[in-house]
């Protein structure tokens, strides 16, 4: 079980020579504006507002680097490893009302990012449990399968439908995905649907 203790955050980039050199494994989030990436770091970290959320999509328009600190303990609850990894929060993608310049220069940060991060180790891709398959969810995709990179899809703000029919919606994402069922994990921050499984792929992920 992995247990996060502490983070901070680190600094904030838009071109490759400012990311921040790290010496830990890294774990980013992306997916479209106002999807809830910023609200699930903020749960995932338990603090209230490390990343900034907001109800205006488009708000994170830079990529965001926190280091996290993590404690491991086993089912007897002994602590059997600690250490650190770096989180990043991606900036939305796909935000209607910016320019095609702006849009244009979202994606190539994105690019570049995947590109050019050898300590990436996991990507959760966040769609809104609700909407189906998007053309730029697929690119996304499109782009990290060229990379080889591994990647989990997350389907946020479970809260909003039916607990009974979460299952019925993951297997809708993943028929038009064309992923397998296990790719996906359904979350909300509002009743902390998934946190738990998230945590387990993190934890598989970094040690
Ligand atoms: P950008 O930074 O613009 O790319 O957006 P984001 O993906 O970081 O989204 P953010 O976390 O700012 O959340 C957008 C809106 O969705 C906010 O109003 C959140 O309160 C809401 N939200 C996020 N997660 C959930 C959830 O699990 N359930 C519900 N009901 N609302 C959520
Ligand atoms: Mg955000």
């Amino acid at each position: 079980m992995l247990k996060i203790v502490e983070s901070e955050f680190i600094t904030s980039a838009v071109e490759k020579r400012q990311y921040p050199e790290s010496p830990f494994l890294e774990i980013a989030f992306a997916g479209k504006s106002n999807v809830g990436k910023s609200s699930l770091i903020n749960v995932l970290l338990n603090r209230k507002k490390i990343a900034k959320t907001s109800s205006t999509p488009g708000k994170t328009r830079l990529i965001n680097f926190f280091k996290v600190r993590v404690i491991r303990y086993n089912e007897q609850q002994e602590r059997i490893g600690e250490g650190f990894f770096s989180l990043v929060d991606l900036p939305g993608y796909g935000y209607a009302k910016v320019s095609k310049t702006e849009r244009e220069k979202w994606k190539a940060m994105i690019k570049t990012y995947l590109e050019s991060r050898p300590e990436l180790r996991l990507l959760l891709l966040l769609v809104d449990i609700r909407h189906s398959a998007d053309h730029k969810d697929k690119l996304m995709i499109e782009m990290l399968e060229a990379y080889q990179l591994p990647y989990i899809i997350i389907a946020t703000k479970a809260d909003k439908v039916p607990k009974t029919t979460i299952n019925k919606y993951l297997k809708g994402l993943s028929r038009e995905f064309g992923k397998d069922r296990g790719e996906f994990l359904a979350v909300s921050v509002l009743n902390k649907t998934g946190i738990k499984e998230m945590l387990e792929k993190l934890e598989e992920t970094l040690f």
